[in-house]
C-alpha cells in the first residue's frame, strides 16, 4: 500500500516535470521560431520614448530574430501621428499596430471603417477577460468584440507642481478655481506666470479639466451622453471659468513645441502650476531623474478631487499586415504583467491590469493607483476616450478661435453644432 502511494507520488511528480519541461520547450520553440518584421507606430518619441523603449527592449529578448522598427511621429498626444497614420491606413500601408486611445478614438474610427480585426481569442486564449477592469473592456468594445489591448491607464486632472517653489512664493496648492484666481494674482505680483500652458491640444486638455469641475461628474458624462447640452447655461459656463483660466497662463503658449517645455517652465521656476496628465511624472522621474513628492508635487486638478478622469493608451491588430504573428506576440507581450510592469513605472501611468505587482511603482504611481481603485471614473475628451475624433479635431479649432475672442457664445452654439454632427448621444 505504502510503496503504491509512494510510487504514485513519484509518478505525479515525474508527469509535472515533464510536462513544466515540455511546456518550457514549447514557449521557448515558439518564441524563438518568430523571425521577419515588426513595425509598431505610436508618438512615444524623445521625451516621451522611455517606457516604449523597455517594452521594445524586452520583445526583442524573447524574440531575437525579429527586426523591429520603430516608427513614431513626435507631437504630444498624437496631434501629427494620427494625420500621419490616417494616410497610411486609407492608402493600404497599415502599421503592424499602433497606438490608440481606447474608448471613442479607437472605435469611432477604425474600427467602425472595418479597418482592425477582433481580439476575442486573444482575449480568451490568455484568459485576459477578467484581468482588466470590467467597464475597460467596454471602452475596447463595440458590437460585442474588443478591438485593442490596453497597456496603461494615465490619469489627466493633475495639477503639478515644484514644491520648494510653491513655498518660496507662499502659496497654497489650489483646490479649487476660486482658489486658483486668489493664487494666481499673488503669483503675477512676483512675475511667475501662474499656469503653464502649450499649444492647442494643451488647451483642450486644460478645457475639459474645466469641464469636469464646472458641470461634476454627472454634468460631464451628461455632456458626452448628448443629455446636456454645450449651449445650457450650466455648460456655458465652462467658457466663463475657461476664459479666467486662460488670463493666468504664459502668453507665449501657442507658440511652444509641445507639454514638455510648458512642464520645463514649471521645473525652471518660471511658471508654478500646469494641469496635464500624468505622463508628466513618467517625464520628471524618467527623464529629470526627480524624486516624486520632494522633486514634484502633485494634486488633483482644481475642483476634481474624488474623480480621476482617465485614458488608455492601446494597441490593435490592423487588418491586412504582413506581420500577424510578429503583432499578435506583441499584443500578448503587452498585455501580460510583465510586458505592462516594464512600461509603466517609466511611463507615469497605472498598468491596465488588476494584477500587476504593486511594489514596482514609485510614490506618484502608489497614490494614482489608490485613487483608481476609490474615485469615480470619466474620460478624457482630448485623448478619445469619451467623444469621437470627428468631435475633438474640429473643437480644436473651437478653442483656437475662443482663445482669440473670448466669446462664449459662439464657442457654445458651435460646440453643441459639432455634437450634433459628431452624432455625440446617438
Ligand atoms: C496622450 C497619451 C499619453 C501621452 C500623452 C502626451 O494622448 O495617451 O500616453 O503620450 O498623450 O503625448
Amino acid at each position: 500500500m505504502l510503496k503504491s502511494r509512494r510510487f504514485l507520488a513519484l509518478a505525479i511528480v515525474l508527469a509535472l516535470v515533464l510536462s513544466f519541461a515540455v511546456n518550457a520547450a514549447n514557449t521557448a520553440q515558439a518564441q524563438a521560431k518568430l523571425s521577419g518584421k515588426l513595425e509598431i507606430f505610436s508618438w512615444w518619441a524623445g521625451d516621451e520614448a522611455p517606457a516604449l523603449d523597455a517594452l521594445l527592449k524586452l520583445y526583442n529578448q524573447k524574440y531575437p530574430d525579429v527586426k523591429v522598427t520603430n516608427a513614431t511621429v513626435a507631437g504630444g498626444s498624437g496631434v501629427a501621428a494620427k494625420a500621419v497614420l490616417k494616410t497610411r491606413m486609407l492608402g493600404g500601408n497599415p502599421p503592424d499596430s499602433f497606438q490608440v486611445h481606447a474608448g471613442q478614438e479607437l472605435i469611432g474610427t477604425w474600427v467602425v471603417a472595418d479597418r482592425m480585426e477582433p481580439l476575442d481569442s486573444l482575449f480568451a486564449s490568455e484568459k485576459w477577460n477578467d484581468k482588466f477592469p470590467k467597464d475597460l473592456i467596454g471602452l475596447l468594445s463595440y458590437k460585442g468584440h474588443i478591438w485593442s489591448v490596453p497597456v496603461n491607464i494615465h490619469r489627466s486632472n493633475v495639477l503639478w507642481y515644484v514644491p520648494d517653489n510653491i513655498k518660496k512664493w507662499g502659496v497654497d496648492v489650489p483646490k479649487t478655481w476660486d482658489d486658483f484666481f486668489k493664487v494666481c494674482e499673488t503669483l503675477k505680483g512676483k512675475n511667475v506666470t501662474p499656469l503653464a500652458l502649450g499649444p492647442n491640444w494643451t488647451a483642450m486638455h486644460l478645457w475639459e479639466n474645466v469641464a469636469l469641475a464646472t458641470l461634476g461628474v454627472d454634468g460631464y458624462r451628461n455632456l458626452w451622453a448628448g443629455k446636456l447640452k454645450f449651449t445650457d447655461p450650466k455648460a456655458k459656463a465652462i467658457w466663463d471659468t475657461y476664459s479666467k483660466v486662460l488670463d493666468c497662463t504664459n502668453s507665449d503658449a501657442a507658440s511652444l513645441g509641445d507639454w514638455v517645455p510648458a512642464a520645463q517652465l514649471v521645473l525652471d521656476g518660471k511658471a508654478a502650476f500646469q494641469v496635464m496628465g500624468d505622463w508628466w511624472a513618467g517625464w520628471a522621474v524618467a527623464v529629470k531623474k526627480l524624486e516624486p513628492g520632494t522633486g514634484f508635487g502633485w494634486a488633483p486638478a482644481p475642483g476634481t478631487e474624488g474623480v480621476f478622469m482617465m485614458l488608455s493608451d492601446s494597441f490593435g491588430l490592423p487588418k491586412n499586415i504582413p506581420d500577424k504573428e510578429n503583432t499578435l506576440a506583441w499584443l500578448k507581450l503587452l498585455g501580460s504583467v510583465e510586458g505592462q510592469d516594464a512600461f509603466n513605472p517609466l511611463k507615469g501611468s497605472i498598468p491596465a491590469r488588476l494584477d500587476a505587482d504593486p511594489s514596482k511603482y514609485n510614490k506618484y504611481s502608489q497614490s494614482a493607483l489608490a485613487d483608481w481603485k476609490k474615485d469615480k471614473i470619466v474620460g478624457s475628451l482630448t485623448h478619445g476616450a469619451v467623444a469621437p475624433e470627428a468631435f475633438s479635431s474640429q473643437f480644436s479649432t473651437v478653442l483656437d478661435v475662443f482663445i482669440g475672442t473670448r466669446d462664449a457664445t459662439l464657442a457654445a452654439n458651435a460646440s453643441q453644432q459639432l455634437a450634433i454632427d459628431a452624432g455625440i448621444g446617438k
